[in-house]
């Protein structure tokens, strides 16, 4: 049985109140279809069809990680339209799954159940729906039951009966049947409703007529069906999301001060014993080896921290590479190509990018360092530039193992410091200094006795 998943992602989302398609607006950092793409690709073979309308060039445009079909859909005529748009480029032989863009957090073992409730490994099979019971139904679809149980058809809230607006039990959007079939129903679909629209739901009746069964199974969790219309809805499933996302980190051994209070905008591997405090946010592919600590409203983005290392709090990282037993922050921030050795610590209110800092260097107060490479146990005073850039071009800076930079010195590069070589405070460096030597390169103090200062006239 080949897969073939129509995900329709046409509709304009005027409640968003925004030029970006709403299938684009993004939740932890990933456009909801994303998320819906994702979900679905982990089907296994799966062809991946999406229905584009509204902002279509825009959601091609960003929407690039997957292998993904497109159909347009160039007026919203209705969900049995948009799946219609789709079917010429869908394996006839194929079961087919429908998904909706704005519904982001399916989950791939729902998805897997509604499946297997078609039957389609053994030959054409039947149709599966997904539904849920909400104690208010407004708004949606009803499932209508005969007597025994059997469902018969989808009424939209719009064309239903006082009575059927009794009925509890709604339709998620979700369904999943054989391609061959929807071929033979979808041509026959009539707009004669309340809303002048092709709806896929009437197919529903169209099975019970074939003597097709139709069986419903409900998901885990409601919020796996819950759609996006406003950035209300939109901010609800984020925190959902996210909580999810904390509690997966819990159970994999790691300590959060407040799951409430972290946001994970990709992903996080961990080791044993991670701790992290409030207000942290992680994005991209963050690893933390055993032992970790965070601090409180750190950002760290692509980034590596090795085991045991501690971060203070408000730091950023983003895309450095962190060994060991380093300590960095309060208030640091590592740019990308930041690399931090072993035992290597960056303080407050420094600033490294593109840069090596040896095993056990220290840059802890007040300092930028750019393009540079520091060797093994260094010390750079508090206040120390790297002077790499001359507004054009960017250069290299190299300090030996041992060396001492003495406080507010500037390096101006390409600048070199031998091991062991010390920099007198103050300095500003624009020669080589070798191995073991002291460079002073500042005004020498002048004192003036007898001093007279100003007065006022
Ligand atoms: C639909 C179902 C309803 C169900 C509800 C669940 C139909 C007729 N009704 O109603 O039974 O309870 O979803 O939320 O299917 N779309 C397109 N092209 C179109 C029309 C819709 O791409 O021409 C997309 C929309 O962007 C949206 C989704 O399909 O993401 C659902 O469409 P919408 O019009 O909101 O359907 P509902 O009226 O909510
Ligand atoms: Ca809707």
């Amino acid at each position: 049985m080949t897969l073939a998943v129509v995900t329709l992602a046409a509709g304009k989302g005027s409640r968003m109140k925004s030029d970006l398609p709403k299938v684009l607006h993004p939740l932890a950092g990933q456009p909801m279809l994303a998320h819906v793409l994702a979900s679905a690709s982990q089907l296994g073979q799966a062809q991946q069809h999406v229905v584009i309308g509204h902002g279509a060039e825009k959601v091609q445009q960003q929407i690039t990680t997957f292998d993904v079909s497109w159909a347009m859909q160039t007026e919203q005529k209705g969900t049995g339209h948009a799946v219609a748009q789709a079917m010429p480029d869908v394996d006839p032989q194929a079961t087919v799954l429908v998904l909706y863009g704005d519904v982001p957090l399916i989950r791939t073992e729902t998805l897997q159940k509604l499946l297997d409730e078609t039957h389609c490994d053994k030959g054409i099979g039947g149709l599966a729906l997904l539904t849920v019971e909400l104690d208010d139904p407004t708004g949606y679809g009803r499932i209508v039951r005969d007597g025994a149980g059997n469902i018969q058809e989808i009424v939209e809230h719009k064309d239903a009966s006082a009575e059927q607006h009794k009925i509890h039990e709604v339709n998620t959007g979700i369904l999943a049947v054989s391609a061959e079939l929807l071929n033979e129903w979808l041509p026959k679909l009539s707009a004669e409703n309340a809303q002048g629209e092709y709806y896929l739901t009437d197919i529903i009746a169209m099975a019970v007529d074939n003597g097709v069964a139709v069986r419903a199974i409900h998901p885990q969790d409601e919020y796996e069906v819950q759609g996006v219309n406003d950035r209300l809805q939109l901010a609800e499933l984020e925190r959902v999301f996210q909580r999810q996302q904390a509690d997966e980190l819990m159970r994999q051994g790691v300590s959060l001060a407040d799951p409430a209070r972290i946001d994970v905008r990709g992903s996080v591997k961990v080791g044993s014993d991670v701790r992290i405090d409030v207000g942290c946010v992680f994005e991209g592919d963050v690893e933390l080896a055993d032992g970790v600590e965070i601090g409180p409203y750190c950002v760290i983005k692509n980034s590596v921290l090795g085991a045991g290392t501690q971060v203070e709090s408000h730091s950023l990282i983003d895309q450095a590479q962190v060994a060991a037993d380093c300590t960095v922050g309060p208030f640091a921030r590592l740019r990308p190509g930041s690399d931090l050795a072993d035992g290597a610590k960056v303080g407050n209110f420094c600033e490294v990018k593109k840069s090596v800092i040896g095993k056990g260097s220290k840059v802890n107060h007040l300092t930028y360092i750019g393009d540079a490479e520091i060797g093994e146990n260094a010390n750079i005073g508090a206040g120390t530039i790297t002077c790499n850039y001359d507004g054009v071009n960017k250069f290299k800076t190299e300090i030996g193992d041992n060396a001492f930079i003495g406080s507010n010195s500037s390096l101006v590069a390409p600048a070199k410091v031998g091991a062991g070589a010390t920099v007198a405070a103050g300095s500003v460096i624009t020669k080589e200094v070798a191995d073991e030597e002291l460079a002073v390169a500042r005004g020498k103090q002048r004192n003036v006795s007898g001093w007279q200062r100003p007065v006022k006239k």
